[in-house]
């Protein structure tokens, strides 16, 4: 059975796909880390990012694996490192990249095989897996989205305005929402919820209630 949770960055989506997962003992994917893989990869051998087929061939090339919660490229924990503001805005520019999509959704789909999943990201129920038992799109207004963000980077230490972060922001949702391939888009048959006002928690409770409705058949034993 595969719980897809899109939307955009700020939302919960990474905190909340990880919670739910947990509790209904399922797999847990985390697809924008593998985006920021790949960008971190470029940014390490001084890629021009613009470069479609030099950055489609980075993809094809590494070696993405999730280890007890870690990202390891090839021998390389780099869990942290692609956390980064460098990295974060090369990530949407390296994700409007079809030789990159085409290559990380192949990978997607492989995880996805014969396995109870909560996936997140950006396309997961419309283009990753269109015929998922449940979908999820989650939003939260700018300004909150750009608070999360910005609690984020205070715990390592990064001080970073609000105005700012909301620039940034609405560079990478644009660059998101209007690129060609694969955009930003709740599929027809997502359930969207706004989580503004909500804590994590309780999201992630509403949606353990909602799976459980919508499949309690599928659901392992
Ligand atoms: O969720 P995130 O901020 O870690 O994602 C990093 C970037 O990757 C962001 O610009 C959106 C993009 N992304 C995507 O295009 N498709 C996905 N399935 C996941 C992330």
């Amino acid at each position: 059975m595969i719980v897809t949770i899109d939307g955009p960055a700020g939302t919960g989506k990474s905190s909340v796909a990880r919670m739910l997962a947990d509790r209904l003992g399922f797999e847990f994917l985390n697809t924008g880390a593998m985006y920021r893989a790949v960008a971190y990869a470029c940014l390490q051998r001084q890629l021009d990012l613009a470069s479609e087929q030099a950055v489609g061939d980075v993809a094809h090339s590494l070696e993405i694996f999730f280890s007890n919660n870690r990202l390891l490229l090839g021998n390389e924990d780099v869990t942290e490192a692609i956390r980064g503001q460098e990295v974060t805005q090369s990530a949407s520019i390296v994700a409007a990249n079809p030789v990159v999509r085409k290559r990380l959704v192949e990978l997607q789909r492989i995880v996805g095989q014969g396995t109870n999943l909560v996936t997140e990201g950006r396309d997961q129920g419309t283009i990753v897996f269109p015929n998922a038992e449940c979908k999820f799109f989650l939003t939260a207004s700018p300004e909150e989205r750009a608070r999360r963000r910005q609690r984020e980077l205070l715990q390592k230490g990064e001080q970073i305005s609000l105005e700012e972060l909301l620039e940034q922001q609405k560079l990478r949702d644009l660059r998101d929402e209007t690129r060609a391939c694969s955009p930003l888009k709740p599929a027809p048959n997502a359930v969207v919820i706004d989580t503004t006002q909500m804590t994590l928690v309780h999201v992630a409770s509403h949606l353990e209630q909602l799976v459980q409705q919508a499949c309690p058949a599928a659901l392992p034993r």
